[in-house]
């Protein structure tokens, strides 16, 4: 594997996953600042992925009612199950803490990898940040 993956708060990881997500929600989707920076990382659990060369390329969070988002991979570590190890992560802190289920609003066009690990939709398609998205649920 060429990268790790770190449980960080968001005091010790703000610089490295504020870079995550500027790169890939600000610059690439168009995310403006005001939605992303929406007051809600001081209280979340973050996960942090690192390349072996030290570079910060993935994130993801969980605040404490059990809500998963903000998973991003930077461009050049796509599918190479970057994401994958993201969401573990934060599954196996929702399991530690004993949530009965998780929830995510997913953009619609990374539905399958989501379902990929048990996700199921709910309801209809919304518009978040200008962007397609799905409500969707696991039980743990
Ligand atoms: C969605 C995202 C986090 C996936 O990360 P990743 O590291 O590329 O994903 P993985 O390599 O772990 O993929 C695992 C599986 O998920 C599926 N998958 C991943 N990205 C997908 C996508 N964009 N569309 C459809 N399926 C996808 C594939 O089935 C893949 O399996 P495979 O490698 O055997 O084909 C990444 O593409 C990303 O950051 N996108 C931009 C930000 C974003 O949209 N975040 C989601 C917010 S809800």
């Amino acid at each position: 594997m060429q990268f790790t993956i770190h449980p960080v708060t968001w005091h010790d990881g703000e610089p490295l996953l504020r870079a995550v997500r500027e790169a890939v929600f600000i610059r690439e989707q168009g995310v403006t600042p005001e939605l992303e920076w929406d007051g809600l990382d001081e209280s979340s659990h973050h996960v942090l992925a690192l390349s072996n060369a030290g570079q910060a390329i993935g994130c993801g969070r969980i605040l404490p009612n059990a809500h998963i988002g903000r998973i991003a991979v930077v461009p050049d570590w796509r599918g190479r199950k970057v994401g994958t190890a993201i969401l573990e992560g934060l599954l196996a802190y929702a399991g530690n803490k004993g949530f009965p289920e998780v929830d995510l609003d997913a953009q619609v066009h990374a539905l399958p990898f989501y379902q990929n690990f048990g996700f199921v939709a709910e309801g209809e398609v919304f518009m978040d940040a200008n962007i397609p998205h799905l409500k969707i649920r696991m039980k743990l």
